[in-house]
């Protein structure tokens, strides 16, 4: 991978019912990160799509009473077009029916095979079809009258079949070093020293594949079985950069991945199935994996009656997609669990987006356009207050790429909003409509001023409310090549003397 290129993916979820908020969330999650970075001027790519194989999407299908193929083509198009309703700027939307998929997952197994890393052997064990994962059994409890998995607390059926085995367990020692010699491989550190202590614990080896059906990619040489969906489903993000053709101009750009998004409930497949296989496979793991926490919700203290919220078509028809994007970006970030409610979605949207930036732009449009005809020009006088603003500006803006690079977006979007805050006080205190009268040359100053810090802040809060921001920066003239960060290396964004448009409201207060 070249410097300053950046590979990042979402999970690829399972069509096996309709998007919810928790995908949404991740894919909103890896989308700002992907935006942020094409900011900072780097080469992205970003992936997403969807994993349609296993005894999961088999049953799901068979539910329905549809093909596999075509219960899966139906679905997918909905996380398709979920793609589209969040506003992902993602590059690529792969399913694993994919031919392109097939040919990646057979050259990776035959690596493994030609590795000496996986053999024949029979599987007795428990499994859950609904994680599509294999359990030990002092992960199982019973639970009325059904056992099910401490893990997850799905229930878990015990299989014995022929199978393939991954030698998992002769990856114990290398994975630990891995791990100690890529100390952000896992973010947030929590979820790392989970992962090293379930490692430390001892890993068996892993059956990687299935005999008892048979919707999945056939096993090369050996049709009765098909490959574990998780092998399956984890080489997709090599899939879509043309593996197996390491020579290909998108692999090399773009492999190892940069960061592979997720939730903390498939933390396992990503930070010790896969960097083991690709190991084994003489492929270079990925940088980083990132668990996010959950939203929580359908669980019994959350209810729609309680004001819960569920479905992000819902709340986007509601209150826009800005609005949910800002909401679940500053609400549930870093690693840990949110609850989400509309009392506080309403609370995020009037407190941040109305009242703060919303009004910070608008206030200062409007009274540019009502007395300046929308000009306004700079001269070089620079008063203690201004200073002051900008020094302050440039101490909450100094660590922002650091922030970002470790997926800290907490961080970020504070400083972000006390920049508009801090805006908004400094034309409190200026009162620039006194001065109309008899000092237009400071009044401009002031105004000038505060365009630059709105350009500023909506560059930073582009790649989180990107329809807001482009409005913003569209009003303003700011040119598509000045849109990015490099006012962060003391560049102003916008021109001494410059001209903006009108500005119709960003966001409505709700009431
Ligand atoms: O696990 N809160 O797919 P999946 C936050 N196909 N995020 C949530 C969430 C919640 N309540 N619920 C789901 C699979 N997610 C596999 C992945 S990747 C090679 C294969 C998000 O449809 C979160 O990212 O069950 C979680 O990891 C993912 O959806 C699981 O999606
Ligand atoms: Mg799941």
């Amino acid at each position: 991978m070249k410097q300053n290129n950046f590979y990042i993916t979402t999970p690829i979820y399972y069509p096996s019912g309709q998007p919810h908020m928790g995908h949404a969330y991740s894919s909103i999650l890896a989308d700002v990160f992907a935006r942020f970075m094409r900011i900072n001027n780097c080469k992205v790519y970003f992936l997403t799509g969807t994993d349609e194989h296993g005894l999961k999407i088999q049953k799901s299908a068979e539910k329905v009473g549809l093909d596999p193929l075509i219960y899966c083509d139906k679905i997918s198009k909905v996380f398709r077009e979920l793609t589209k309703k969040l506003n992902l700027s993602n590059d690529d939307f792969i399913r694993t029916t994919e031919k392109r998929h097939y040919k990646s997952v057979n050259d990776l197994w035959n690596r493994l095979i030609k590795s000496g890393d996986i053999y024949l052997s029979k599987y007795k064990g428990w499994y859950s079809v609904s994680d599509e994962a294999y359990y030990n059994d002092d992960e199982i409890i019973e639970k009325d009258g059904k056992k099910i998995t401490t893990f997850s607390g799905s229930s878990v059926e015990w299989v014995e079949e022929e199978s393939f085995f991954f030698k998992l367990s002769s990856w114990e020692k290398k994975l630990l070093e891995f791990y100690a010699r890529n100390e952000k491989f896992i973010l947030p550190v929590s979820r790392r020293n989970e992962v090293i202590n379930f490692v430390k614990n001892g890993l068996k080896d892993l059956s990687v594949s299935r005999t008892s059906f048979t919707w999945g990619i056939k096993v090369p040489k050996n049709h009765k079985h098909v490959i574990y969906v998780w092998l399956d489903a984890l080489t997709n993000y090599l899939s879509a950069l043309n593996y197996p053709n390491t020579k290909d101009i998108l692999f090399k750009s773009f492999w190892p991945a940069s960061v592979h998004i997720i939730g903390k409930d498939i933390l396992r497949f990503h930070a010790i199935y896969w960097p083991a296989f690709l190991l084994a496979a003489n492929i270079k793991p990925p940088n980083r994996v990132f668990g996010h926490g959950w939203i929580l919700s359908g669980d019994e203290k959350m209810s729609k009656s309680k004001g819960n919220i569920l479905n992000p078509q819902q709340i986007i028809d509601t209150y826009g997609i800005d609005q949910l994007r800002y909401y679940l970006m500053k609400e549930v970030s870093h690693g840990s669990d949110g609850n989400i409610s509309l009392k506080s979605l309403e609370r995020c949207i009037n407190s941040d987006l109305a009242n703060n930036y919303g009004n910070l732009c608008q206030r200062i449009f409007s009274f540019i356009k009502n007395n300046c005809n929308n000009k306004v020009k700079k001269t070089n006088k620079v008063s203690n207050s201004d200073k002051e603003i900008i020094k302050k500006t440039r101490e909450l803006t100094n660590n922002l790429r650091n922030e970002m690079n470790n997926q800290n977006l907490n961080n970020y979007i504070k400083a972000v909003i006390n920049i508009s805050f801090l805006t908004n006080k400094y034309i409190n205190d200026e009162e620039p409509w006194k001065l109309k009268k008899n000092n237009v040359e400071k009044m401009n100053n002031i105004l000038h001023l505060a365009l630059e810090q709105i350009a500023k802040i909506s560059i930073l809060f582009n790649p989180i409310i990107p329809k807001a921001t482009t409005k913003v920066l569209d009003a303003l003239n700011v040119k598509n090549n000045s849109r990015n960060l490099s006012f962060l290396d003391r560049k102003n964004v916008l021109a001494e003397k410059i001209k903006i448009k009108d500005l119709n409201i960003l966001f409505k207060k709700i009431t």
